[in-house]
């Protein structure tokens, strides 16, 4: 509970206010001097608003001030005034002070100050904590990645958040662009202002130049009203041009001139207005694909794609398979009433061998489906779909089964660098190794416990050769 110091040489007027406050259901203390005063407030971290006067033998209502904010720089101060000193009381709103009030006061204004304070204490905590979860729903937190094209990513983004430069993010259907996208914005100076993605792809061609530039009233035949356009609704924020290479390319030359003047002009108006705008874009092709089919413009992309951010596919981005599986899992587990809690290694062996054309998109819809429908606590691989499945047996000569213990090689041969349980297979065989075939031992190296090192034994199938008493 926020508490309330009151600071006043009159012992009289001190007490009928720490009173007051009291009886309101505050907590109220009330002490004479200045320097006791900030005494409190330096040692009780709960205490929020100091009432204090003006003229005072001592150290003064201003110098307290001071001192306090020094102290605590959020706490609030209310100053308390004779009539004669509302000058001084002005002045030290203009250093700081929350609020003055002047004496002889009435109660009720004296709660209302206090009260009004108190609720803007609320809502700037409640604004910081929408902040700090917008923060980590787009921060770094939620983008999942371990493999070094990823390590890559997350630098290039860090420094993508420190300054204005235009990014372009490439990367095949799924691989994260937009969550890309939102990290930079949520993680740089623009992050309390708007963030506008705009679809270049889903809106239609001859549509476009009125969404981006927006039209004044009577620019055209049915424009009954005018709208501001994209650029201007992301002014001061951050402008997401999604699908770049689908916008036409007479568009894209007056997206470059924006880009060049920071200026634009309404459709059917002759003035210019300046944006303060940060470009992000993204799109599916590289750079050379689409400068190549004539789908994006080569001077657009040496002004967007200043600094290019390429997102791996996940079919080569190694154990950020399994990280991200257990993201997943850890995902909808918070969300469905049911349990999944592990995958069975012959369907991570699939789920390793399979191309991921939809990449983690994709992922995150066949583990969405499993805790949908599926009904085990693991993720067997016959529950797979079926196109997953049969990765396991695409690896040319060597079909496997699905489900043989022979697949962690078809994923071997296929070039898909190591899985997590692949790695945690080979712990498990190492500890063994090196205690002797001590299960007790190797569990403890591990450690984990006896019996879940059994259990791991005997989901991996590990031989008994592999595994001597
Ligand atoms: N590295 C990652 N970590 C966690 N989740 C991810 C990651 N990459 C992508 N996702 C998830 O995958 C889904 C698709 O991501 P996103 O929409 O950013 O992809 P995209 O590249 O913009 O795809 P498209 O080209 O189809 O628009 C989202 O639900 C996103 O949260
Ligand atoms: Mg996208």
């Amino acid at each position: 509970m926020e508490k309330i110091l009151i600071i006043e040489d009159d012992a009289d007027l001190a007490e009928t206010c720490r009173r007051l406050f009291r009886r309101a259901g505050y907590d109220a203390q009330a002490v004479y001097d200045g320097g006791e005063g900030l005494e409190r407030l330096a040692a009780d971290p709960d205490l929020s608003i100091i009432l204090t006067d003006l003229r005072m033998p001592g150290m003064d209502g201003t110098e307290v001030l001071q001192r306090a904010k020094q102290i605590r720089p959020e706490v609030d101060v209310v100053i308390m005034t004779g009539y004669g000193t509302i000058q001084n009381a002005i002045q030290a709103m203009k250093i700081g002070a929350t609020d003055y009030i002047t004496k002889p006061f009435d109660r009720h204004e004296l709660l209302r100050v206090v009260s009004q304070i108190l609720e803007a204490r609320s809502l700037r905590r409640e604004v910081g904590r929408l902040r700090e979860e917008l923060r980590s729903t787009f921060g770094f937190a939620n983008l999942i990645g371990r493999c070094p094209a990823m390590l890559r990513v997350f630098s290039q983004i860090q420094a993508a958040c420190s300054h204005e430069s235009s990014v372009l993010i490439v990367g095949e259907t799924g691989t994260g662009k937009e969550l890309v996208a939102r990290a930079i914005h949520y993680n740089g100076a623009r992050r309390d202002r708007a963030f506008v993605p705009v679809n270049c792809g889903a809106i239609p061609r001859d549509l476009i130049e009125n969404e981006l530039f927006g039209h004044a009233r009577g620019a055209f035949t049915g424009a009954t009203s005018e709208t501001i356009g994209l650029f201007r609704a992301a002014d001061r924020g951050t402008l997401f041009l999604d699908e770049l290479a689908e916008m036409p390319l007479e568009t894209q030359s007056k997206l470059l001139r924006v880009l060049e003047d920071r200026r634009i002009r309404r459709v059917g108006e002759t003035g210019e207005t300046e944006i303060d705008v940060r470009f992000l874009a993204a799109m599916g092709l590289t750079p050379d694909e689409a400068i190549g089919k004539g789908k994006l413009r080569g001077d657009l992309f040496f002004r967007v794609g200043v600094i290019t951010i390429e997102l791996p596919p996940l079919r080569e981005r190694g154990e950020d398979l399994a990280l991200l599986t257990q993201h997943f899992l850890e995902k909808f587990n918070r969300v469905f009433p049911r349990r999944i809690d592990a995958v069975a290694p012959a369907a991570m062996d699939l789920l390793a061998a399979y191309e991921w054309p939809g990449n983690v998109r994709e992922l995150e819809h066949v583990i969405e489906a499993l805790f949908a429908m599926g009904t085990s606590e693991r993720i067997e691989a016959e529950q797979l779909p079926a196109r997953v499945r049969s990765a396991g047996s695409r690896t040319g000569g060597t079909a496997v089964g699905p489900s043989t213990p022979a697949a962690p090689e078809a994923a071997r041969q296929m070039e898909v660098p190591d899985t997590l349980s692949d790695a945690e297979q080979r712990a498990i065989q190492d500890a063994l190794r090196v205690a002797k075939g001590n299960k007790s031992r190797a569990a403890a190296l591990l450690g984990i416990s006896r019996t879940r090192l059994y259990k791991k034994i005997r989901d991996y199938g590990l031989a008994d050769d592999e595994v001597p008493e």
